[in-house]
C-alpha cells in the first residue's frame, strides 16, 4: 500500500495561548513495498509524524492518502511497533502473538497456524511458552515485531524499536527486520535518529530537520546489503557524512553514535 503526505502540518496550543508548530508542509510519497527511514534529531516531530501516518493524531493541515484515497483515523491495515515494550507480561510468546488474531475472532486451528509460522518468521522457535520476563530484550522486541505481522499489515510503521538495546544486538536484530520485511512484503517505515541505523536498514532515508519539523531531504540508499561500516566503506562514510552535515552534526562525533 502506498501512503501520499500532502503538505501535513500539526500544531499544538501553547500554555500562553500560542501555538507551536511541530511539523509543517510535509510532503511525502512512501511506496508500496519499500524500506523508509525517518531520521532526524530528538524533538523534531519524528514520532508526532509517524503517529500522524497511524492515525492516532489528527493533522491541522494536509492529508494522509493510503492508495490514493484520503483518510482520516487508525486504518486498518497500519500497525505501530514502539520503543517500549509492549508486550503482555501474563502471556506467553505464542499468547503474545495470538493476540490479535483472537481479538479479531480468527478460527481458532487458522489462528494456531498463523502463530506457528509467525514463530518461525520472527525467530523465537524454542521460546513459544517463555514469558515475557524471561526474554531478553531483542527477544521481547521479536515479539512485539512479531504480533504486529501476524495480522498481515501493509504498512509497518516502527518508532526507534531498537532504541533500547545494546547496538550489537540493534544491528543483528536489523538484519532480522530485513528478513523480515522481505519475506512479509510489507512496506516498512522506521523511526530512527542512529545514522548508522538508518544507512544499515532503508533504501530511502527522511531527514527530518527541526523547529519546525519538515522534509529537508531524501536521500537514496544503494548501498550493497548487509551494510556495515567495513563494507564500501568510502561510500558508507561518505552517506553518514552527508546526513550529519544535514542534521548539523558536524563537529560532533559523538552523536552519530546514539
Ligand atoms: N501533545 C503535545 N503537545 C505539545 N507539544 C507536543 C506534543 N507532542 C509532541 N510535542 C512537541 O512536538 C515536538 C516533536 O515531538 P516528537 O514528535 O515526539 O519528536 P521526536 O519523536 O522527533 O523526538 C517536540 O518539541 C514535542 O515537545
Ligand atoms: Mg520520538
Amino acid at each position: 500500500m502506498r501512503v501520499t503526505l500532502q503538505g501535513i502540518g500539526k500544531s499544538y496550543p501553547t500554555q500562553g495561548g500560542g501555538t507551536f508548530v511541530a511539523l509543517e508542509n510535509v510532503s511525502l510519497e512512501i511506496r508500496e513495498g519499500e524500506f523508509l527511514a525517518l531520521i532526524g534529531v530528538s524533538g523534531c516531530g519524528k514520532s508526532t509524524l509517524l503517529e500522524l501516518i497511524a492515525g492516532l493524531q489528527t493533522p491541522t493541515a494536509g492529508t494522509i492518502a493510503f492508495d490514493g484515497i484520503p483518510h482520516v483515523g487508525p486504518h486498518p491495515r497500519v500497525s505501530v511497533v514502539f520503543q517500549e515494550d509492549s508486550t503482555f507480561p501474563w502471556k506467553t510468546v505464542a499468547g503474545n502473538i495470538g493476540f490479535g488474531l483472537e481479538m479479531r475472532g480468527a478460527d481458532p486451528k487458522a489462528r494456531a497456524r498463523r502463530v506457528e509460522a509467525m514463530i518461525d518468521l520472527v525467530g523465537l522457535r524454542g521460546f513459544e511458552d517463555r514469558y515475557p520476563h524471561q526474554l531478553s530484550g531483542g527477544m521481547r522486541q521479536r515479539v512485539a515485531i512479531g504480533r504486529t505481522l501476524v495480522l498481515d499489515p501493509a504498512i509497518l510503521l516502527m518508532d526507534e524499536p531498537f532504541g533500547a538495546l545494546d547496538e550489537q544486538t540493534r544491528f543483528l536484530l536489523g538484519e532480522e527486520l530485513l528478513r523480515i520485511w522481505r519475506e512479509s512484503g510489507a512496506t516498512v517505515v522506521f523511526v530512527t535518529h542512529s545514522l548508522h541505523e538508518a544507512v544499515q536498514l532503508a533504501d530511502r532515508i527522511a531527514v527530518i530537520a527541526p523547529r519546525p519539523g519538515r522534509i529537508v531531504r531524501i536521500i537514496d540508499n544503494d548501498l550493497s546489503r548487509p551494510r556495515r561500516e567495513s563494507h564500501e566503506a568510502e561510500r558508507y562514510g561518505a552517506m553518514i557524512e552527508e546526513l550529519r552535515v544535514l542534521l548539523g552534526l558536524e563537529g560532533n562525533r559523538e552523536q552519530t553514535r546514539a
